[in-house]
């Protein structure tokens, strides 16, 4: 089975092909994944401009879907299915590649298979060229850190999800992006701060870990947020000083680092299941993969996708939709993008109608 995935919701216009081999649960094969950035489009605003953004997807996605195809030797023709994400996301960007998607779908006769941004994260870490990997291993915790989302959820299988906890303000990702901006860093704020603290002490300055009640699994970030803000502006020093601005860099990443260690660690011991997987572009941290790795040893197996599959990819896409299509999920002309969709709102499979109801032959066929 071959899946083309289409992903627009953001800064990132992407497509990629998927391969599996033998059936469900089969092995996975990443035939290509094209990724165009539109970092210097919207660098120059220190964050996403969403009229330039959906601008630019328009601008590259069909060069974009063409370059998966080409690098896949890949004929629309035999493709298995077209999945493309439908939410959350920026509605203008979710548009352009709903369009695209719908046009191909149309075109070949293929299958369309909406698909919910994050459940594309959640398959992240399964996808890599040329995996021996053999299928996904269900129940796992999820911790799932990007620029919109903050989650801890316990996959109990495909398509169930249980939701632990979340974030009640900023993303952890807007936590990066917001302190780089206060610091004078470039967007995105995760890449530039973690570069800086590399020759920083974590130590340095001790901002607060929020871990709000110990018992529960939501986060706060904001609290850290302005902690940063009040200690820039009473040490003016560290705004100009290279190795002062390294250490308030290193202090902020380990704060943020180590309360995602700590829920995370704990939903494991919550919920007595010893997996954890953590996928979204911060997941390409690499303190918190050191020091989730050091603190999970011997408990809990955690993993990570690749580095470059971190961020806004299609082959994340294109696995979530070939698991919803293998599982018989497959959405009719009607899917529409939705800019809010909670995880908790994601069709579960098995008993339950997925999706949408079966495409209907288009334009009076
Ligand atoms: O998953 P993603 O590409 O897009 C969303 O769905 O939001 O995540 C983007 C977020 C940004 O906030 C960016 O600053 C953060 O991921 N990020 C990082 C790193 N790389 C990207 N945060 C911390 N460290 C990184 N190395
Ligand atoms: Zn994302």
């Amino acid at each position: 089975m071959r899946i083309l995935g289409i992903e627009t919701s953001c800064d990132e216009t992407a497509a990629a092909v998927v391969e599996r081999f033998g059936g469900e649960g089969g092995r996975v094969n990443l035939l290509s994944n094209i990724v165009q950035t539109q970092l210097t489009v919207h660098a120059e605003y220190g964050g996403v401009v969403p009229e330039l953004a959906s601008r630019a997807h328009i601008q590259n996605i069909s060069t974009v879907i063409q370059a998966a195809l080409t690098k896949a030797k890949t004929e629309p023709g035999q493709l298995d299915g077209i999945a493309v994400t439908v939410g959350p996301g920026l509605i203008g960007g979710l548009l352009v590649g709903l369009s695209a998607a719908k046009g191909m779908a149309l075109a070949t006769g293929k299958p369309l298979i909406g698909v919910h941004h994050m459940e594309g994260h959640l398959m992240s870490p399964f996808l890599a060229e040329n995996s021996e990997e053999e299928g996904m291993d269900f129940p796992f915790i999820a911790l799932l850190v990007s620029g919109g989302h903050t989650l801890l959820l316990h996959a109990r299988q495909f398509g169930d999800y249980i939701l632990l906890g979340q974030t009640r303000d900023d993303a952890v990702g807007e936590a990066f992006d917001k302190g780089a901006r206060m610091m004078g860093l470039g967007y995105p704020g995760g890449p530039a701060i973690s570069k800086l603290a590399e020759q920083g002490d974590r130590e340095a300055i001790r901002f607060p870990r929020i871990l709000l009640d110990k018992t529960q699994l939501d986060f706060s970030f904001s609290g850290l947020k302005t902690a940063l803000r009040t200690y820039l502006i009473k040490n003016p020093l560290a705004q100009k000083d290279e190795t002062f601005r390294q250490h308030v860099a290193a202090s902020y990443q380990e704060a943020i680092v180590e309360t995602l260690t700590i829920k995370a660690i704990k939903a494991c011991q919550q919920t007595n299941c010893p997996r954890l997987l953590v996928a979204g572009g911060v997941g390409a941290n690499r303190r918190l993969r050191t020091l989730l790795t050091q603190r999970a040893a011997g408990k809990i197996q955690v993993s990570f996708p690749a580095l470059n599959l971190c961020t806004d990819n299609g082959a994340m896409i294109a696995l979530a939709g070939m698991e919803r299509l293998q599982r018989g999920g497959r959405s009719g002309w009607e899917l529409n993008a939705q800019a809010r969709w909670p995880v908790m709102q994601i069709p579960p499979m098995g008993s339950i109608q997925p999706i949408q109801a079966p495409a209907q032959p288009p334009l009076g066929q």
